[in-house]
């Protein structure tokens, strides 16, 4: 029996696909198909498929080409899988002519004619674009979105006027205490909103705005950067996995002292506080281990500037039933900028700076039990996160990076430190 492999990304599948199918089938008499993951995609600088892994191995199942399916995961897999699986033939469409000859010492390589006129990235850029404006912001975080939009296929960046003419979304990067009206304004327009976080400063406001969405059938969600990274989502699994034991502890440190928040002559009421710049990321981790159901909190600050309530630095200490957490958050000190998840049995470390982490460790009594993970990140998660947020808007169906209880959660504890409920250091 002669077996053939061969691999592709097979998004929308087309009529290219299905002759290319077709004719590996015919070299042999087993035809085995690599359709690459997600995530392996994104490390090929493929990061705008329309469609998932699932959805995708759906429609390759569907030709009835197939006589078996594999995942690619990972570089190198196709030695590993020519090796594994006893494959006789290697090929694929001509656009890889040269690209797979070191395959020759494992099987034999061959490139059949790609068909004319037709390809995935066609039919992506056929689909109507979704146009995005911001709101807000006339620094660095602003222009890298607009930058990282450039990378993501069907979305462009149009510049809009206050009455938001001539986009479809928004996002929203104005100073936290105009999150509220200009989401609002925003959702009134009949426009999709991408706002940083928090979204509002009370959670009675929060819960307002996330209902006009739904009643407008629009997608309101966090932007949180961090939650996009395929290193943080790996780091969520992994630690619920029960790798490292019960959680008992999670401790994460988010500062900057970039924009001069504790120098004098800074006028502050432009600048956002510790706990708005920091706090979403810091809480982030917590909330989406342990859960949002805490005993009890304390907020421990330190205030710069008792009238505009602007604290240089906050820690915020959790109670849950069977675990802790802490988020120390600062714009006016500096500490290691760290994760760090304590279990029974071991310990997961994210060094600085985690929020833009690519990397992280899993750690044990025995450090010979250590392992490392590394995954890419481009664009610090932006990236991702306009690919997921454009996907939202169009399947009208929110994603789960960020959920909603967590979003609300982080507005109600910004809503305490804003109604003075700490301690002053
Ligand atoms: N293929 C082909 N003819 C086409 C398109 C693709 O023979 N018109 C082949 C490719 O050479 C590859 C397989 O189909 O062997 C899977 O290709 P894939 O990269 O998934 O599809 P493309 O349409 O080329 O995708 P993209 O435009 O994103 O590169």
């Amino acid at each position: 029996m002669i077996k053939v492999i061969t691999y592709g990304t097979y998004d929308l599948l087309h009529y290219g696909h299905i002759r290319l199918l077709e004719r590996a089938k015919a070299l042999g008499d087993y035809l085995i198909v690599g359709i690459t993951s997600d995530d392996y995609d994104k490390t090929r600088g493929k990061i705008n498929n329309q469609q998932s892994l699932m959805e995708r191995v759906a429609a390759v199942k569907a030709t009835g080409l197939a006589d078996e399916i594999v995942v690619e995961e990972y570089e190198g897999q196709k030695i590993d899988d020519i090796r594994r699986l006893g494959v006789d033939i290697f090929t694929v469409g001509s656009d890889w002519v040269g690209k797979f000859d070191y395959l020759n010492e494992y099987c034999k390589v061959v490139y059949l004619p790609r068909t004319e006129g037709v390809s995935s990235s066609e039919i992506r850029a056929e689909k109507r674009k979704l146009l995005i404006g911001t709101i807000g912001g006339n620094g660095g975080v602003r222009r890298k979105f607009i930058k990282e939009t450039e990378f993501v296929n069907g979305v462009e960046y149009r510049e809009c006027g206050d009455d938001l003419q001539g986009v479809d979304a928004v996002y929203i990067v104005s100073h936290p205490k105009n999150h509220y009206d200009d989401v609002k304004r925003a959702l009134l327009a009949g426009k999709h909103v991408l706002c940083e976080s928090p979204v509002a400063l009370t959670v009675e406001g929060y819960r307002e705005l996330m209902d006009l969405a739904h009643d407008k059938g629009l997608i309101l969600t966090d932007a949180i950067k961090t939650a996009y990274s395929t290193a943080y989502s790996r780091l969520l699994v992994v630690a619920k996995s029960g790798r490292i034991g019960d959680i008992i502890s999670v401790d994460s440190v988010c500062t900057s002292l970039a924009d001069g928040a504790g120098e004098s002559g800074i006028d502050l009421s432009l600048k956002q506080n510790s706990i708005c710049a920091w706090g979403p990321t810091a809480m982030l981790p917590i909330f989406q281990l342990l859960g949002t159901n805490y005993k009890d909190v304390r907020i421990t600050t330190k205030i710069i500037d008792e009238k505009l309530n602007y604290d240089g630095f906050t820690k915020i200490d959790f109670v849950f039933d069977n675990a802790v957490a802490s988020a120390k958050v600062a714009k006016a000190a500096k500490a290691e900028g760290e994760l760090v998840i304590t279990g029974t049995k071991g310990y997961i470390y994210v060094p600085a700076p985690w929020w833009k982490t690519d990397y992280f460790e899993v750690r044990f009594e025995n450090p010979a039990d250590n392992k490392r993970y590394f995954y890419q990140l481009d664009g610090e998660g932006i990236r991702y996160e306009v690919v997921a947020f454009a996907k939202a808007v169009e399947s009208g169906k929110k994603n789960l990076y960020v959920e909603d209880k967590i979003s609300e959660k982080i507005v109600g504890v910004i809503e305490d430190y804003n109604n003075f409920n700490y301690l002053k250091i």
